[in-house]
């Protein structure tokens, strides 16, 4: 049997089509909601950064926790600490905002949505896309997405942070409809986190016997379900994160008034 090794030039060449693709479904819907549902997060995120209405007892918005700066409210403080000194003036939420960030641009599912819906590369499959080359991430400046891994690190103290002001919003107003709202945002939040690939891997990706390792299995087959899910979790704690944002943004410029919230 004769085995190629290198390719032949027919094989290199894309099919010759005189249109874009022969697909006849609506393969255009995808990218269209995608490039609708990450430009609303982008823009309301632009604009939660710079609000200055990020703190009500005992609700934080999660675009500004942890709050680390001098000019964050005593309350507002996370476990009370502000590391930086007075130089510091910009928004607090801009102090934290590369570890989530970093983790959201630099995922997976992530990058395959917005190579897709915004750069079109390709946009689905079977259509052409616009650009005449192709190197995929190996090279600058996509091999930098190779960081991923660590950013996962950096989330899951996000993750952390987040479930700790739920817990203390728990304590101090259980009946609060915010208290909820941070509780199931928290939770998704750390779902999302969990179901990355890069957790699935440490947790048991380099094992060569899963029977020498039975707690790292266990973790793994958890992490493996969780990892499943792992498309649906990074919509639903995209928008979990933006309500709950939100809401407690209303609840601090007085929009929405306590006893119910
Ligand atoms: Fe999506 Fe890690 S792969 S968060």
């Amino acid at each position: 049997m004769t085995q190629t090794t290198a390719e032949s030039p027919a094989r290199k060449q894309r099919a010759q089509l005189k249109v874009r693709t022969l697909r006849t479904d609506r393969w255009w819907l995808a990218p269209a909601l995608t490039f609708a549902g990450l430009s609303a997060f982008l823009i309301y995120g632009f604009w939660a950064i710079f609000d200055a209405s990020y703190f009500v007892e005992p609700y934080i918005a999660p675009f500004s926790s942890p709050c680390l700066a001098t000019s964050c409210p005593e309350g507002a403080r996370f476990l009370g600490l502000a590391p930086f000194g007075d130089w510091y003036g910009l928004p607090p939420g801009l102090l934290i905002l590369g570890l989530p960030a970093g983790f959201r641009v630099t995922c997976y599912y992530y990058r395959k949505s917005y190579y897709r819906s915004f750069w079109l590369s390709p946009p689905a499959c079977a259509v052409a896309e616009p650009h005449k080359k192709y190197t995929g991430e190996t090279r600058l400046p996509l091999i930098i997405q190779n960081v991923h891994r660590y950013f996962f690190y950096g989330a899951i103290v996000i993750g952390a942070v987040l479930t700790y002001d739920a817990i203390l919003a728990l304590v101090h107003k259980p009946a609060g409809l915010g208290t909820w709202i941070l509780l199931v945002n928290a939770a998704l939040i750390v779902a999302y986190t969990l179901s990355c690939h890069s957790c699935r891997h440490i947790t048991a990706g380099r094992l060569n016997h899963f029977s020498k390792h039975p707690l790292r299995y266990r973790a793994w087959t958890f992490i493996s379900k969780l990892n499943a899910k792992h498309q649906p979790l990074a919509w639903a704690s995209m928008f979990s994160v933006m309500i709950a944002d939100f809401y407690v943004r209303l609840v601090a410029k007085g929009v929405i008034t306590f006893p119910f919230a």
